[in-house]
């Protein structure tokens, strides 16, 4: 069984990190919410455990706490901010609300050497971390000490090295803390002695292994949008078993210029898999016909997407099972704490009612990785970089990017524009520092003149933005050179265009795309 760390969630809104912080390092994590930890010590046989923080206080009577198992079974137990209160409180040590509160950069004093700081921090050392808390660890429980301390909090690192308890105020799973990688990385390698040997390579062939034993003779079909999570998740499918698979590809007609082709292309030419590709450009221009609410758009599209594959799987009979490339973070439970619903933004596409539909099992193998270890497993498969890199790119494709009605004029137009605009882009040399860029084509026309001609053309959106996942965005602040040759270019060569604008909304309070 791989070297789990087990991450108990408090409703953190940076657990995520610290899963990745933990696997950076080369070993594996998982993250379970505290109403679900009961049982997760004997499902997944954690080496270490980490407490995360989160919004609650150990001062209030009814507060999430971690099972007596957390202390008594022998395990190394990193707490994070909450996390470390938590300890402090379980452990008979005592915690008050603060009266000096610390948000934002803090400076921490390393007041003794301990474990955690090995090859990081000695005895005198200052350095920034990222400090986010109300309440304040003011008392100890028997067996720690403190070994680091900040302006807020006299206990801002405390560690009982025999037990191997360690807690810190700040969160080392942000950037914000410089060092705070290599704390976590001394946790698992030098406190847990876990050896650090979970990479893409080692995933690769387990799950493999995996895919195997849970297919065994059946037959597998996998929808492929385009997108780098379900090429990844078919190829390595494929290793595993070969012909059993069969790719699906709807080409819903609102992909970007040439893409249909490079999948075509990539799965039948360069990997030999077997490939349907199914054209029905035609249907989804019909459904769309007259709709021009983004909504109805969306879904409209997804709708569209499962009738199609649907037909097409039963033509191609006696599949078992579906492949889908959903991602760890489509699978982390969240906390909350609030249970109230969650507004809808938008509807985001996925073929997520075709299991229930066809009645078949799924097979998920990305379902343990977040978007980069996809990436790198990509590679690891040989998937061109060019394909593995390419900014994110919704499933409803371009019919959001054209607001108002879609129609074949306005999406060859807009095919034409993006093209352009990515082609200087990469140019420049600025594709990989970008999220995402895309141009967008508004329903307006506007007055124009070239060569002495009156136009009455479309207008066109340049936008493009800095992200870490997608949640919340920046705009990119491109050269006015850049944007001033950028729009020239489009105005020359797309027929149909005759003003270029640029977006520099955030998110929030924008969006990324415009539907
Ligand atoms: P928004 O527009 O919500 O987008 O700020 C955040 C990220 O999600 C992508 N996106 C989608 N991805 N299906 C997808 O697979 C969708 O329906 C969808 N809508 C938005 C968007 O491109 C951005 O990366």
């Amino acid at each position: 069984m791989t070297d789990t760390v087990l991450i108990i969630d408090f409703g953190s809104q940076v657990t995520q990190l610290i899963a990745r912080r933990v696997r950076e390092a080369g070993v594996y994590s998982e993250i379970v919410p505290i109403n679900r930890v009961d049982n997760a010590l004997d499902r997944l046989k954690p080496k270490a455990l980490i407490l995360s923080g989160g919004p609650q206080s150990v001062t209030n009577v009814e507060t999430p706490l971690p099972p007596d198992w957390v202390w008594t079974s022998g395990l190394p137990v990193l707490g994070i901010c909450y996390g470390e209160q938590v300890m402090v409180s379980q452990l008979g040590g005592v915690v008050e609300v603060g009266h000096h509160s610390e948000y934002g950069r803090a400076e921490l004093e390393i007041v003794e050497d301990c474990r955690l700081f090995d090859g990081v921090w000695t005895k005198g050392t200052r350095d920034q971390v990222w400090m986010s808390h109300g309440d304040l660890v003011t008392k100890l429980p028997e067996g720690f000490k403190a070994v680091g301390v900040s302006k807020g909090a006299p206990f801002a690192v405390i560690a009982d090295e025999a037990r191997n308890f360690y807690g810190v105020q700040f969160h080392p799973e942000v950037v914000h803390t410089p060092r705070g990688g290599d704390l976590i990385s001394n946790f698992v390698h030098k406190i847990a002695g876990l050896p650090g040997d979970w990479t893409m390579a080692h995933f690769h062939s387990s799950e493999v292994e995996k895919i195997r034993a849970q297919v065994g003779r059946g037959r597998v079909i996998s929808g492929l949008s385009g997108g780098v999570d379900s090429a990844v998740a078919s190829v390595l499918i494929h290793e595993a078993i070969g012909e059993q698979l069969t790719c699906i590809f709807v080409d819903h007609g609102l992909l970007r210029q040439n893409e249909a082709q490079e999948v075509v292309e990539l799965f039948r030419g360069y990997y030999d898999i077997p490939l349907v590709h199914v054209d029905a450009c035609e249907r989804f221009l019909k459904a769309l016909a007259g709709v021009s609410d983004p909504e109805e758009k969306r879904k409209t599209i997804g709708g569209l997407f499962i009738d199609v594959f649907d037909e097409e799987a039963h033509k191609l009979g006696g599949a078992e099972f579906l492949a889908q490339g959903t991602l760890y973070p489509d699978v982390i439970e969240s906390v909350s704490f609030t249970g109230g619903p969650s507004v809808t933004i938008k509807s985001h596409h996925n073929v997520g009612g075709l299991p229930e539909r066809m009645n078949l099992k799924l097979v998920e193998p990305l379902r343990e990785l977040f978007k980069d270890e996809v990436r790198a497993l990509g590679r690891e498969l040989g998937l061109p970089g060019s394909f593995i890199n390419r900014h994110p790119f919704p499933g409803p494709g371009l019919a959001i990017r054209l607001p108002g009605e879609v129609s074949e004029e306005k999406l060859d137009i807009l095919r034409k524009a993006d093209a352009i605009y990515l082609d200087e882009i990469r140019k420049a040399g600025l594709y990989d520092e970008i999220w995402q860029a895309f141009a967008l084509l508004l329903p307006v026309r506007t007055v124009g003149v070239m060569g002495d001609q009156r136009t009455y053309e479309y207008v066109c959106v340049l936008r493009a933005v800095t992200s870490t996942d997608g949640m919340t965005a920046d705009y990119y602040d491109f050269s006015h050179e850049f944007l001033g040759g950028t729009a020239t270019r489009i105005i020359n060569e797309v027929h149909g265009i005759n003003r270029v604008v640029c977006d520099i909304t955030s998110k929030p309070p924008g969006t990324i795309e415009w539907e």
